[in-house]
């Protein structure tokens, strides 16, 4: 019960990785909001949770689950700023404008918009955790995905920004980075990378991970809880890989 009484507010909480976050933080005590553009109503009452709906980009909804969460709990101790999206894949030469907004809108701008509306009730606290989900396109390029791979490296450049701004206040901010995931999304990048010709993209995926498999939502939220725990007390401004080794050694698939 590391997590008894602690207020937890998760965004795309009825993704696959947020619903598991949720579901592990429940069972370790935490007064839960979940929050999604998303109907979450039907998970939030299996965990005796409240669900807001909101959408990450817009500043008015991100000042609307803050609030939701102060009216509801009187203050916020841990923030799993985790929605994004994957967007089109395709060359840099054939996306759009539109595009590329549109993954900015959310993995970047709202990331930046739940730290915004976040961090000033932390900080009057003088305490909280904050985790933003990057991801190993935090750290490596991969063709196909411009936009994503751009908005997870900023990911990282708002973490570090915010972790020393809110250090002094004893306000903790990292980043969770998953390697392929099994959720939705990763269903996605494959589908899409089929379309585009790439027939057996899952295998290949699977190749360039030295542990020969995907994560599971479960080994992310594991990184994540840690990194929101009293365990991690000395932890700020930094990231947790959980990629099965897959930007520690690219090339390992070459030899085994
Ligand atoms: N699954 C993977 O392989 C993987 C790998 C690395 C990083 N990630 C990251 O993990 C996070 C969670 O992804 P997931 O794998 O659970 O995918 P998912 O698609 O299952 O979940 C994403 C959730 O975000 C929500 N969302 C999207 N746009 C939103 C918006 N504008 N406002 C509010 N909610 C919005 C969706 O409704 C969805 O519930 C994302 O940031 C993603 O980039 C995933």
């Amino acid at each position: 019960m590391r997590f008894k009484d602690q207020v937890v507010i998760i965004t795309g909480a009825t993704g696959g990785l947020g619903a598991d976050a949720a579901r592990s933080f429940a069972g370790e005590g935490a007064r839960l909001l979940l929050v999604d553009r998303d109907d979450g109503a039907a998970l939030a009452a299996e965990l005796g949770a409240r669900f807001h709906r909101a959408d990450v980009t817009r500043d008015a909804d991100v000042a609307g689950y803050v609030q939701v969460a102060l009216d509801a709990f009187g203050r916020i101790d841990v923030f799993f700023n985790n929605a994004g999206i994957e967007g089109r894949v395709a060359p840099i030469t054939e996306l759009t404008e539109a595009d590329f907004d549109a993954v900015m809108g959310v993995n970047v701008k709202g990331v930046f918009l739940g730290l915004r509306h976040v961090l000033p009730v932390m900080l009057r606290q003088r305490a909280g955790a904050i985790v933003n989900t990057g991801s190993t396109a935090s750290h490596v390029g991969s063709p196909g995905l411009g936009p994503y791979v751009a908005s997870k490296h900023a990911v990282l450049g708002l973490t570090r920004v915010a972790a020393v701004e809110a250090a002094r206040a004893g306000v903790r901010v990292n980043a969770v980075c998953p390697g392929p995931t099994e959720t939705r999304m990763i269903r996605s990048l494959e589908e899409q990378a089929a379309a585009r010709g790439l027939n057996d993209a899952r295998e290949r995926y699977m190749a360039g991970i030295p542990l020969g498999r995907y994560c599971t939502p479960a080994e992310v939220t594991a990184a994540v809880m840690f990194l929101c725990s009293a365990e991690a007390s000395g932890i700020t401004g930094t990231h947790l890989l959980v990629d099965g080794g897959r930007t520690g050694a690219p090339s390992s698939s070459a030899i085994r």
